[in-house]
């Protein structure tokens, strides 16, 4: 996790780093700060806590005159929150400094080493002993010295270095974790990601895992780890900065919520072709391999695994094919049982996180055909995989992922109906069917989000309950789950998701009277099982909050409450049950008054273990 920035040109860099760490604050918010050069010195600014923590220390401080520096936001993992570990690190000299993002996994060992020649630590990082490691392979030459470190570094990182007597050079470094030139005029970044400058520059040079980077105001030449240069062109982006502001809402989350339907209609744009069928140009498998599949093995963590829970029904449902599912984190440790004719599906709208990354990369070690379902072009997961299934959700900034989940489920379904439409599993007037009603999805979506009051009384009624459960079925399932997960995580209530059948087992000895349980009830073929659910959840007094169809008046007499949604078929039905969930658990952080964009402990890139 975490964000880095580097800035080399003529401008003041102060203020275009701490700017460019606004935009990768989502990455991490324990601490941040800047080291800046001028006149052969290093300044390094620190702080505590977000960047409104670091704007206050800045503005005591005068970090003017220079225009070459570094700036990093971090996520904790190696030694608490505090100034000390906060980056940017210096070597004992005070002549080098660097941001780094990722992990050191040897760094005890290079610590006791370092120290034993003399090294004076000054915080219980692991990124720090890069900065010594730099110092000491020092003569004169930044370059060298940055390749001679990572020789003996193992672990995954991205950083960049900056040194005293190289008034205008960034040396920076990738394996793994994501690094990015932004080239500008008599000027250029390097960042971790593209919000970071791209108020400065939409032109974009990636650089890929094992490599080197040395920038200067005028020059940016790419190197391997022979120091023998690469060839890399520079992409124009589309985004454009407004992307990555609010557009006139009060938080990230609720503007990324309301722009569903469009993450939804443009993950469907081109692939769904008038002529009918779907295509699925990226996925670069051919037809007649994906005809032989027989097993398909979802890996995922967070939100994505329960788009991939989804995908396990749909796939199940049309296209007839046997689905495996675990977290990323499980299945790399385990032993999977995989062929060639499995098809193993990582999901990750950031395409770094670090357990996603492992498993895929494993399962292609074992054989398996490798998609990555992603929304970030380029990234690395696009790198581990066989065929890519981009989601296209755009930007998504807050830390709770709401459209590029929705967008995920419909990646998944669209994969679903492809494999159907290959093994034809689905007549087909059924499959054209679905795709018909799937292209309607956007617009009731849309119709829906404009009567969200409803879910705001709700929400109004029952922000102060100490405890909610989640209660779903079929394809209902991973809806609630995700929309506990959500409530959790924003607003720091402890929940419980279950199926509902399973509730009798053990989670109804938590109910009480006047619980809140919220129950994903629309229509299906499991309805009439969640109603009789519903029924011994009401029999403890508790409160129910139903999320149905619209038209179903008798839900209305078996809960306190309805959040009802347009009416769909089943199996693309969470495509828009889980948003009442979204909104519930954002107008109960709201009224707790809580950072929804930035819930404690959490970041939205993990790229750590
Ligand atoms: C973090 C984020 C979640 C996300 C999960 C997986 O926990 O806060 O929103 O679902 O990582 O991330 P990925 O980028 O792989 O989808």
């Amino acid at each position: 996790m975490c964000g880095i920035i580097a800035y080399t040109g003529r401008r003041q860099c102060k203020d275009l780093l701490y700017q460019g760490l606004r935009k990768l604050e989502y990455r991490g918010y324990d601490s941040a700060g800047l080291a800046v050069l001028a006149d052969g010195r290093i300044e390094v600014v620190r702080a505590v806590g977000n960047l409104d923590s670091l704007e206050k220390e800045l503005a005591g401080n005068g970090c003017t005159g220079a225009s070459i520096g570094l700036g990093h936001t971090r996520w904790a993992t190696h030694g608490r929150p505090s100034t000390k570990n906060a980056h940017p690190h210096l070597d004992c000299t005070g002549k080098i400094s660097i941001v780094l993002n990722g992990i050191i996994e040897n760094y005890q060992e290079l610590r006791d080493q370092l120290a034993s020649e003399g090294h004076k630590f000054a915080s219980e990082t692991d990124a720090e002993v890069v900065s010594h490691l730099v110092e000491k392979h020092y003569d004169d030459d930044l370059v060298d010295a940055v390749r001679r470190s990572i020789d003996v570094i193992s672990g995954h990182f991205a950083f960049c270095v900056i040194h005293g007597d190289h008034p205008e050079l960034i040396v920076g470094a990738r394996k793994e974790c994501p690094l990015l030139i932004g080239v500008g005029e008599g000027e250029n970044f390097i960042a971790s990601a593209i919000p970071a400058f791209l108020s400065e520059t939409r032109d974009v040079m990636v650089i890929e895992d094992g490599e080197m980077v040395v920038v200067t105001p005028e020059s940016i030449k790419i190197i391997d780890l022979d120091l023998q240069p690469v060839e890399r062109e520079v992409t124009r982006v589309s985004w454009n900065a407004e992307a990555a502001e609010k557009g006139g809402f009060e938080t990230f989350m609720r503007k990324e919520i309301f722009e569903q339907p469009d993450a939804l209609a443009d993950t469907m744009a081109g692939r769904l072709p008038e002529s009918g069928g779907i295509v699925l140009e990226e996925l670069a498998i051919p037809n007649e391999e994906l005809a032989q599949i027989d097993k398909v093995y979802i890996v995922a963590c967070g939100t994505s695994y329960h788009a991939g829970l989804v995908g396990r029904y749909v796939l199940e449902n049309w296209s007839r094919v046997a689905v495996e599912l675990d977290v990323a984190s499980e299945f790399r440790y385990r032993d999977p049982v995989l062929s060639p004719t499995t098809l193993v599906v990582g999901i990750s709208q950031s395409g770094e996180t670090a357990d996603t990354l492992a498993a895929m990369r494993q399962a292609r070690s074992q054989g398996a055909k490798v998609i990555a379902i992603t929304n970030i072009m380029g990234s690395q997961a696009t790198r581990d995989a066989d065929g890519i299934l981009y989601t296209r959700a755009g930007l998504e900034i807050g830390v709770a992922a709401t459209k590029t989940h929705v967008a995920q489920i419909a990646a998944i379904q669209l994969l679903a109906l492809y494999l159907a439409q290959i093994k034809k599993t689905l007549g087909s007037e059924e499959l054209e069917a679905i795709i018909a009603e799937l292209k309607t999805i956007p617009d009731l979506m849309r119709e829906y989000l404009k009567n969200e009051s409803a879910t705001h009384e709700i929400a109004k009624r029952y922000y102060q309950q100490p405890f909610f459960l989640y209660l779903g079925r079929g394809v209902g399932l991973p809806v609630c789950l995700e929309g506990a997960l959500k409530l959790k995580e924003i607003s720091y209530i402890p929940t419980e998701a279950y199926a509902a059948g399973e509730m009798k087992h053990g989670p109804i000895a938590l109910l009480d009277k006047g619980s809140p349980v919220v129950v994903v009830a629309t229509d299906g073929h499991v309805y009439d099982k969640v109603v009789s659910n519903i029924e011994e959840v009401r029999a403890r007094d508790a409160s129910v909050i139903a999320v149905a169809t619209e038209g179903n008046e008798r839900i209305n007499s078996l809960s306190e409450d309805v959040m009802y949604i347009p009416e769909t078929s089943e199996m693309l039905s969470p495509l828009l049950s889980v948003v009442p969930l979204q909104l519930l658990a954002y107008h109960i952080a709201q009224l707790k008054g809580c950072n929804v964009d930035q819930p404690r402990n959490l970041a939205k890139t993990v790229t750590v273990e």
